[in-house]
């Protein structure tokens, strides 16, 4: 696992941006596995941005997100299919037909857990996996005592997600689904590789845990210590609880594969 450290959330998610667009360059028919959230809203913002100034091309690609909400319509706009469409998908040329998310609504959700999971193995896994980190340590919507190894399932919101996610359901919790479909942690791990964003003073207790705690089920973002390629980029106020960041800082301004991002 790599730390960087960037002085501010723009930043942060100007280096994200920069990485997921130098991932597609070199391999145009990359799988994406994305992530929705506030946290990405500003990389996507990006993304958007290298697209229309850069040509950055996202026509060969092909993405799996990693979750989506039981019951809300594509059309909703609280759904995370709206939420692509308006933030990424609508404003780049990536083929829709390309772009997938777990259907909430399907009548048999065991069955389409086992669909998702089998369309990401058939198209070869996800090359990229993009993540944020909830307040209560998931990535997906992989909530605490996930099993380290779980595949693409249902799983009940926590408590603490209810509420972070409260915001966009008009500020109650009692709005928010209580049900997702998520890609599970062995479904993340099993990606080629991983780049988690986190920003802001809020995240800094959950990401001093992930990065330097012990691995437990009990903060499933913790299970991306186990993983080969993996890059945490947080500002300085998410790193703000971290021990080694003179370790982190040292690697980032000194290591040639970081050359171009310094
Ligand atoms: C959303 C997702 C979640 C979020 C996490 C952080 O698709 O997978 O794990 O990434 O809850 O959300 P924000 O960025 O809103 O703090």
């Amino acid at each position: 696992m790599e730390v960087i450290i960037q002085p501010d959330a723009n930043a942060a998610a100007l280096l994200a941006a920069r990485l997921i667009a130098h991932e597609i360059r070199a391999n145009p028919h990359i799988v994406l596995g994305l992530a929705t959230g506030s946290t990405m809203e500003s990389v996507y913002r990006l993304l958007v941005k290298m697209h229309r100034e850069d040509k950055l091309d996202f026509s060969l690609c092909r993405s799996f997100n990693l979750d989506e909400y039981v019951g809300i319509p594509p059309e909703d706009s609280h759904s995370y299919r709206y939420y692509m469409n308006e933030r990424l998908f609508k404003h780049v040329n990536i083929d829709e037909r390309n772009t997938h998310l777990p259907n909430g609504m399907s009548h048999d959700l065991v069955g389409e857990c086992a669909r998702y999971e089998n369309t990401i193995k058939r198209c070869g896994g996800i090359g990229l996996q993009l993540l944020g980190v909830g307040s209560d340590g998931h990535i997906g919507f992989n909530e605490p005592l996930s099993a380290l190894r779980s595949q693409t399932r249902v799983k009940a919101l926590a408590p603490a997600t209810l509420e972070q996610n409260a915001p966009y359901f008009g500020g109650d919790k009692a709005n928010v689904p209580r049900r997702a479909i998520t890609m599970g942690v062995g479904t993340i791990l099993a990606s080629h590789r991983c780049l988690a964003l986190a920003t802001g003073a809020h995240k800094a207790e959950i990401i001093a845990k992930t990065v330097e705690g012990p691995i437990t089920s009990m903060i499933t973002a913790t299970a991306l210590q186990l993983h080969p390629h993996c890059t945490f980029v947080v500002d300085e106020a998410a790193a703000a609880e971290l021990k080694g960041t003179e370790y982190y800082r040292w690697i980032f301004a000194n290591e040639p594969e970081w050359a171009e991002y310094r």
